[in-house]
């Protein structure tokens, strides 16, 4: 891990490794960065992220060196703070005098300097909150001054108060009861007092990106920038810009007033006097991080026309659309739009300094504001002198920049329209202004591609074409932070003929790949493997997978469908082959690589719903949630005891689920276990599941099938059960220690083992015990009968002397002592012990399979429900005598199957146990949680019984060599 990724963006950095994104550039010129590859070789990157729109004339310019190598040399002040800053003074009257000329007004500009582009906007609404402080304070001394006035005109009998003062309708509204004149001022001063405490308004538009300060992050559009900060402070009010209207409705709902008193003709008259609430207008006439979309020429009328007639400063922010980007000076003018204030940073900079300017029209400044306001950084000479060569360099020859940016632009617009011709159902528009551009892509949230809907659904399909134009294409490129189907591009004004077609290029084969599906070109560099891409042109698997099968028109549900949700995990990267046919050329390492890289967002997308139907008449739509995660790093969690992390992701996909519509969330696999069977969850509204009663259920429906099949006597046999040390097998175990008296418990030799086998015994005998206390003696299942006859058990049936608690734990021993060992049931951890049943259920928790052909005794009944599988795979070749069954594996009411990508060992019409029970649990109407935590003998029953009636039954076994 490098000191970056360790020290600086820690969680970032991980989620930029996901994206392939995770490279340091060691160098940078003009248009091009460069870095190191593996072999020390210097790779270039053509960079169209441009510094966030920094570099209007690239990295490290040679001119623009010069000057900073020149002002180094002359050791110009960079701390200078408290004096007359001349070259700061320079800039702000170039500035002043171009913002001028680009607007047309007469009026100069006052500067404010400061370091970054979120900086230029504080100070911006800093200013304006003071300029509407002092408004309100003026307000508020007129309104002060008239109330006594007209206090003292009716006390020297010059004026009269109409008794309709007091039926005035707001006021009535207001300040209610009034019988008197003194009253009256009362009720007009408390109204006044609190509405003058109220906090000033901030407009913006819907999409807007101002900064993430605290102050600029809530004039932020993107909630996820903005929420987690909104009670810092800032009221802002969101406006669409496509929405006259609403800006309307926001003005009349957010109006208030001061109540202030006249006298007109000798009578009292109450005036209302509306208070400057609203603070500022902000806007970007080009919208970048939004999307890269243009302020609309009648919206920014409106715009002007409001803030005349609030009196309300309009701040036209050109942060990232000024500095000639938009291929003028300001992008405002070429709306046209006239702001009071102008935030202008980026390029301002050179692309070497940090300077940012606040423009204000001098009739607006308060003096005040340089008093309160300053920053060590600004106004520095170093800066300054930069941004004077920047603006040199801007306005050279009349100009000539601005052609460039120009003439650039139409090549590289012209470039991209073409390649929009040739795949419109690829890319949906190409906007922009000069080399302000964006390219919009169409949304991929059906995409058959599980790698690309994934990207969509994570908000990152954006990021997924910026890894491959990286990897593939030597091309820098992001889109904005909140439009994640745009890519913005923002070259310096020097891009050649020879880097437009190069860009050309690559987006045709990018489109092409996304037309085609084929995510091979996506993953690829996140293997990473060191040889070379096994497939260099696209290949087609946009018809990979049939069309979802339309609703079957046999079934007419009875009661409103339920949506229920299951959280799968991938068993094994190799199964994304299935999941993802375009992957199928990389190898088990390369995709081993590959789900590493997304551990910091696992989530992909949810599968198309599945509607099962009950022969009862209910239905469900079954919608799988998938982790991208294997079996192989939920081990490595479980061995580490680093479980938070994985169970917030099966938590937020459970939240996820429940948003959808999902009332029920079974997990499979993994999921259970590393929640502790649900039990470390916190999801208030959805009923949860492991599905474990139901797995229990269906291996012994397999196990008595497979018995029945060799025509052998159950009771006579011996059960071996493997992993009885935890819940499932030991209810397992107690299950069917109703069926033989003949039972091994076995465990792993791990801490702690051998005494949680002991209490899987103890807790068998005390559910037989309960099983004699309960039911008839003919129907007591085999360990019962023998009980009853044991002396012990007989006295406390007879007097009644059973003890309240322990008394699985005082059979067990009684068993032991009375016949020198345990003759029903035998506790181990010895291996070898398997070898001597005939039956032998695998149910241990274990990463990886641990069990061979040679662990098994002759013609062996083998259940293995444990997911991943406990046995290895190739059984069934090795030992072709022994009966391999997956009992966890039900045939669903009506054939109906999952996605054929996500079926994992799945055939069609199946499903696994545990994914059955929460389809029942949605079939049968229940909302509580079901097998949560422990799970018991009743539970089994009930949803046995309950399986049985919704049409589910244990599919065909599978034997290991169908694996
Ligand atoms: C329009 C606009 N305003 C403000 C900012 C904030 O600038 P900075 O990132 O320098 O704080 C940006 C940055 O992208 C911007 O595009």
């Amino acid at each position: 891990m490098s000191n970056y990724q360790h020290y600086v963006k820690t969680h970032l950095s991980k989620l930029l490794a996901a994206l392939g994104l995770d490279i340091s550039y060691t160098r940078a010129a003009g248009d091009t960065l460069y870095y190191r590859d593996r072999h020390g070789e210097e790779i270039p990157v053509l960079d169209l992220l441009g510094g966030y729109g920094s570099l209007i004339f690239g990295h490290n310019h040679p001119q623009i060196m010069a000057t900073a190598t020149d002002l180094i040399a002359q050791q110009v002040p960079v701390h200078a703070q408290f004096s007359l800053r001349e070259r700061a003074g320079e800039l702000a009257r170039r500035l002043s005098g171009m913002v001028q000329r680009e607007s047309g007004s007469e009026e100069e500009f006052n500067v404010t300097f400061a370091n970054s582009g979120a900086e230029a906007i504080e100070v911006a609404i800093k200013h304006a909150e003071l300029d509407r402080i002092l408004k309100l304070q003026t307000l508020l001394d007129d309104v002060t001054l008239n109330i006594e006035r007209v206090q003292k005109a009716i006390r020297n009998g010059t004026a009269k108060v109409p008794v309709d003062v007091y039926r005035h309708s707001p006021i009535r509204e207001q300040v209610f009861d009034v019988r008197g004149f003194e009253e009256l001022i009362v009720g007009l001063v408390s109204h006044n007092t609190t509405q003058l405490v109220k906090r000033p308004i901030f407009l913006v538009l819907e999409k807007s990106f101002h900064g993430k300060l605290i102050g600029s992050v809530q004039l932020t559009y993107n909630k996820n920038f903005r929420r987690p900060f909104q009670y810092f402070g800032l009221n802002t009010r969101f406006i669409s810009p496509h929405d006259p209207d609403q800006l309307r409705r926001v003005l009349a709902e957010e109006r208030i007033v001061l109540y202030d008193l006249d006298v007109q003709d000798g009578v009292v008259r109450v005036v209302e006097r509306p208070i400057p609430i609203f603070a500022a207008f902000l806007v970007e006439p080009i919208q970048g991080e939004g999307g890269v979309h243009m302020l609309d020429a009648d919206f920014a009328k409106l715009v002007r026309k409001t803030c005349n007639e609030l009196d309300c400063p309009l701040i036209v922010d050109e942060i990232q659309s000024g500095m000639g980007r938009s291929g003028s000076f300001l992008a405002s003018t070429l709306i046209p739009l006239k702001g009071d204030y102008y935030t202008l940073s980026k390029s301002l900079g050179g692309g070497l300094a940090k300077i940012s300017a606040t423009l204000i029209r001098k009739s607006r400044v308060r003096k005040e504001f340089s008093l309160v306001h300053s920053s060590t950084f600004a106004e520095d000479d170093f800066s300054s002198g930069i941004a004077l060569k920047v603006l040199d360099m801007l306005e050279a020859d009349d100009g000539k920049a601005y052609h460039q940016v120009q003439d650039s632009a139409a090549k590289l617009f012209a470039a991209f329209e073409r390649v929009r011709a040739a795949f419109p159902d690829v890319i949906k528009e190409v906007r922009g202004q000069g080399l302000f551009i964006g390219v919009e892509f169409h949304s991929q949230k059906n995409a058959s591609s599980i790698i690309i809907r994934g990207s969509a659904y994570n908000d990152s399909f954006g990021y997924l074409l910026s890894g491959y134009l990286l990897h593939q294409e030597r091309i820098r490129i992001a889109p904005p932070g909140s439009a994640p189907n745009v890519l913005r591009i923002e070259p310096s004004m020097f891009l050649s003929d020879a880097q437009v077609a190069h860009v050309e290029a690559a987006f045709g084969r990018l489109c092409d790949i996304v037309r085609k599906q084929d995510a091979l070109h996506f993953v690829f560099p996140l293997t990473a493997s060191s040889r070379a891409k096994p497939r260099r042109e696209a290949q087609d698997f946009s018809q990979a997978f049939p069309a979802q099968p339309a609703a079957d028109s046999r079934f007419e549900p009875t009661r409103p469908v339920r949506k229920i949700a299951f959280i799968n995990h991938l068993i094994n990267p190799q199964l994304l082959t299935e999941v993802d046919p375009s992957l199928a050329v990389l190898t088990a390492e390369e995709l081993r690589q590959f789900v590493l890289k997304m551990d910091p967002n696992k989530k992909a997308a949810p599968y198309p719903a599945v509607r099962i139907h009950s022969p009862l008449g209910s239905a469900v739509d079954f919608i799988l949630y998938p982790l991208c995660v294997s079996s192989e790093q939920m081990g490595q969690y479980l061995a580490d005891g680093k479980l938070d992390g994985i169970r917030d992701d099966i938590q937020d996909r459970i939240k996820a689920a429940s948003e959808d519509g999902c009332e029920i969330a079974g997990l499979g696999m993994f999921t259970s276990i590393v929640t502790n069977n649900c039990l470390s969850l916190r999801v208030p509204d959805t009923a949860l599941t492991t599905g474990n009663a139901f797995t229990v259920a269906m291996a012994i429906d397999a196990i008595d099938n497979a018995v029945a099949a060799a025509g052998l006597p159950i009771e006579e046999l011996t059960v071996v059960v493997v992993g009885a040390a935890g819940n499932i097998a030991s209810t397992y175990a107690s299950l069917l220690s109703e069926k033989t008296t003949r039972l091994i418990l076995l465990g792993s030799e791990r801490n702690g083992s051998l005494s949680r086998l002991n209490q899987t015994l103890h807790s068998i005998y005390d559910d037989t015990w309960q099983e004699i206390c309960t039911l008839p003696r003919e129907k007591l299942g085999r360990l019962a009968q023998r009980l009853v006859r044991e002396p012990l058990v007989a006295e406390w049936l007879e007097e009644g002397t059973a003890p309240q608690r322990g008394r699985g734990k005082a059979i067990a021993q009684y068993v032991a002592e009375r016949h020198g060992h345990d003759p029903y049931i035998t506790v181990s951890t010895d291996r070898s012990l398997i070898r001597r049943g005939h039956i032998v259920l695998c149910a241990a928790n274990s990463a990886e399979p641990f069990l061979t052909g040679e662990d098994f005794r002759e013609n062996a009944i083998v259940c293995d429900i444990a997911v991943p599988n406990n046995v290895c795979e190739g059984i069934g070749k090795d030992r072709p005598d022994v009966v391999y069954q997956q009992g966890g594996i039900v045939a669903t009411p009506n054939g109906e199957s999952l996605h054929p990508g996500a079926r994992a060992f799945l055939g069609a019409g199946q499903l696994f146990a545990c994914m059955a029970e929460t389809v029942i649990m949605g079939l049968a109407g229940i909302n509580r949680h079901y097998s949560y935590g422990a799970i018991s003998k009743q539970q089994v029953r009930e949803i046995a019984a309950l399986g049985r009636a919704h049409g589910f039954s244990l599919a065909e076994y599978k034997t290991g060599s169908s694996l």
